[in-house]
């Protein structure tokens, strides 16, 4: 758990609206690309429970290239198709790892991760990042986290520039 301004709610949906709320405060009137996914990744960071890196990987020159992010020190680069965020990149489809230690080639960055989400961002059926998350719990993401998640990312794709990446 990290800062002391999270979110209080009663339950995972009120929580996940709550936070909508906040991003979209954040991301209204900001097309700036490095601006929103670094509020976004300190957003999510400091706001999920039981989650110890928050961030996201771009897509530059057919590989992911770490991109602004919460937590501890990762591989700054990620070839499609390896690891959680590969994986997710090449199908276009999120990867929920229920335990990363049973996903074949899964990358550890932080030795203390145990679970994982990654969402795909898409923009005119490109891969253009994705969203990465870790957990120190086995099984923290459920359906209703990939369902928010893609939300957030949903808006992520519309509100964002992405020509201006580079
Ligand atoms: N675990 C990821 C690598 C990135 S770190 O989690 C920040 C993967 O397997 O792709």
């Amino acid at each position: 758990m990290h800062g002391n301004d999270k979110i209080e709610a009663s339950d995972k949906n009120s929580f996940y609206r709550e936070l909508l709320l906040q991003f979209e405060g954040l991301m209204s009137d900001e097309k700036d690309w490095l601006a929103s996914l670094s509020n976004t990744s300190a957003l999510l960071y400091q706001n999920l429970p039981h989650v110890n890196w928050a961030g996201f990987y771009l897509y530059k020159e057919g590989m992911l290239v770490l991109g602004p992010f919460q937590g501890k020190v990762a591989c700054t680069r990620i070839e499609m198709g390896k690891g959680v965020c590969g994986t997710a990149a090449r199908e276009k489809e999120t990867c929920r790892v229920l335990d990363v230690h049973k996903f074949p080639g899964h990358i550890a960055c932080d030795s203390a991760s145990n679970s994982e989400i990654v969402v795909p961002i898409i923009k005119n059926d490109a891969v253009v990042g994705v969203l990465d998350i870790d957990s120190p719990s086995l099984e923290r993401f459920d359906e209703t986290d990939q369902l928010y998640l893609e939300n957030i990312v949903k808006k992520l794709e519309e509100y964002i520039d992405w020509s201006k990446i580079s």
